[in-house]
């Protein structure tokens, strides 16, 4: 318990998912969480079933405007940020022989551009903690293997890698001390995948309990975006951390 007391953590995608399960586990583990969305309803509804920890905020993570709002209305109402979860994504499917221009502008967009955002807001806010800060990344195996029937998603899921990596090193010869780690899984059973493959059956999958399942639970992956907002990981910085059960090696 209490493994990040008293942090202030914004979650963008916080609304169902992964990004929902995230805001669930760190408040249950003593932070005071922002969750952001552009689903209003569900994300009030998480934010108030959470309690008086939780706060919510419209967003729409490719606007610079909206990161602007976010980020004042998490100052204004827990004084600080000291971890920043960039989650939320979209995964439109078409392999690269068949995506349009438009699908593949508006993933970068939404999937690179809003995450440069959130890194460069996030540095921004947290470079002057005494205590620094820790921003999350959530990228997939996408970014390390390729998805041949996802291009655009596996491109934006690359290239928020390789900032990662520029984020780290940044900060690190800056002497922030603010640290960026991103977060590698394969399938996790959230209405995501259960949009692109809705024949799946999770019981079938073992969801949670076998250990040679293909997909994970949201809590998964949650468990290790709690350690990377901790300071357990003080040490881990500009690392690709996989959730994928040894997916990616099978694969290659
Ligand atoms: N589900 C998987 O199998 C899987 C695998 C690898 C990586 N990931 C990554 O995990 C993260 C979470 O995915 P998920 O499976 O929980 O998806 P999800 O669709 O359940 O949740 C994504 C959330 O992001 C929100 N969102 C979408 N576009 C937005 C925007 N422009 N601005 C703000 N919010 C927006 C949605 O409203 C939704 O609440 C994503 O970055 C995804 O790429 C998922």
């Amino acid at each position: 318990m209490n493994r990040v007391a008293n942090k202030v953590v914004l979650i963008t995608g916080a609304a169902s998912g992964v990004g929902e399960a995230d805001a669930r586990l760190l408040a249950a583990e003593g932070a005071r969480v922002v969750l952001t969305d552009i689903n209003e309803d569900r994300g009030r509804a998480v934010a108030r079933e959470i309690g008086d920890a939780a706060h919510f905020v419209h967003h729409e993570i490719g606007l610079t405007a909206d990161w602007e709002r976010a980020f004042a209305e998490t100052i204004n109402t827990f004084g600080r940020l000291d971890v920043l979860v960039n989650n939320a994504a979209i995964c439109p499917p078409g392999p690269i022989d068949e995506i349009d221009p438009q699908t593949w502008r508006e993933t970068m967009r939404i999937n690179a551009d809003g995450y440069f955002l959130g890194c460069q807001f996030g540095v921004r806010a947290m470079k002057h903690n005494p205590m620094g800060g820790s921003i999350v990344v959530m990228s997939s195996v996408a970014a390390l293997g390729g998805l041949p029937s996802m291009a655009a998603y596996a491109a934006s899921k690359g290239a928020v890698t390789a900032l990662v990596r520029s984020v780290a090193a940044h900060c690190k010869q800056s002497g922030y001390r603010i640290r960026c780690n991103s977060v590698h899984p394969d399938g996790i059973w959230t209405p995501m995948t259960q949009a692109l493959v809705a024949e799946l059956d999770p019981s079938a999958l073992g969801i949670g309990t076998d250990p040679m399942a293909r997909i994970c639970d949201p809590l998964d992956v949650a468990q290790l975006v709690l350690f990377l907002a901790s300071d357990e990981s003080r040490y881990i910085n500009g690392a690709e951390l996989r959730v994928d059960n040894a997916q990616l090696i099978c694969a290659l």
